[in-house]
């Protein structure tokens, strides 16, 4: 059967991307954010999985004010990138997994969370900037992403946006429906987005640290508790777009230690913790864990 063997979690800045794209990593400003992720390039070459499904959110890319779902999971063979802004990036497509999709879609559903089913979208920065950080730099047309991935986009941009603890069971219910896959691959999964910002308004620049890493610790150590924080915290706290940090909740949720929402199991192992302000107008935050 399939298996979740590790969680990662990582901002998404588009303007990371756009530092990738026109060779600006040595820079000192750079240097400073990319050598966070140096450990987990490594681990991801030491710890390849068959599949990353992808939690993350979509910025008006492929969804816009006509149609917005709360949660969305892509079940094309492909997903071409796209952004607004800086445009697309000369990233590789991205491959999915249209069978492992339809099956982690039929099983979600049944344990009663409504999905869109989305079998054609295009993947902006919110998707292919944690690829790039963790999988390292790939030649748009001859190069490749390590495995299929499957995105799975949550609604964290036009209100009402889905609580923090419903994002943490819906990590349950995915976490049933991978294990339920009658195939011997590993599975990775991750939530991306944050940590605290803010791009508009008089806030606009807000960070906070201290809210940063209480969230880190929770998530670590006490994920029930980081489940329980109302949406309304994350952005007083963290800023309007800080709640892009609840997509974290999803992937915690998934790891073995968590039964019937509570940390029952024994807690994962902690592989990497990185914290740093500013990358453009966001804190970066990465972490990863690994099912003991
Ligand atoms: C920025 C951060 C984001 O998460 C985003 O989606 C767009 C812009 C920023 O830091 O500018
Ligand atoms: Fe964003």
């Amino acid at each position: 059967m399939a298996k979740i063997t590790a969680s990662v979690y990582t901002s998404h800045v588009p303007a990371i991307g756009a530092a990738l794209d026109m060779g600006k990593t040595h820079e000192p400003y750079w240097q400073a954010v990319f050598q966070g992720y140096d450990y987990g390039k490594q681990w991801m070459k030491d710890n390849k999985p068959d599949v990353i499904f992808l939690v993350y959110n979509d910025h008006a890319t492929a969804f816009s004010l006509d149609m917005i779902p709360t949660f969305a999971i892509g079940t094309a063979a492909e997903f071409k990138p796209a952004d607004e802004g800086y445009g697309a990036r000369p990233v590789p497509v991205v491959k999915g997994h249209p069978e492992l999709a339809s099956h982690i879609a039929q099983s979600v559903i049944q344990q009663d969370f409504d999905l869109t089913i989305v079998n054609k979208m295009d993947v902006d920065h919110g998707l292919t900037v944690p690829l790039s950080l963790m999988c390292g730099e790939q030649d748009p047309v001859k190069g490749a992403w390590p495995c299929p991935v499957i995105p799975f986009a949550v609604n964290v941009v036009q209100y009402p946006v889905p609580s923090g603890q419903r994002c943490f069971n819906l990590g349950q219910a995915i976490r049933k429906a991978i294990e339920s896959y009658d195939e011997d691959i590993n599975v990775h999964i991750w939530g991306t987005g944050g940590m605290s910002h803010q791009l508009q308004g008089p806030r606009a620049g807000l960070i906070n640290k201290e809210f940063d890493n209480m969230f880190l610790d929770k998530l670590i150590e006490d994920p029930v508790a980081a489940a329980a924080i109302p949406h309304i915290d994350y952005v007083r706290e963290a800023g309007s777009e800080g709640i892009e940090l609840v997509m974290w909740l999803i992937a915690r949720g998934a790891m073995s230690d968590i039964n019937d929402g509570k940390a029952t199991g024994p807690a994962p192992k902690l592989m990497k913790r990185f914290y740093h302000v500013p990358a453009s107008n966001t804190a970066v935050g990465h972490v990863i864990l690994e099912n003991q």
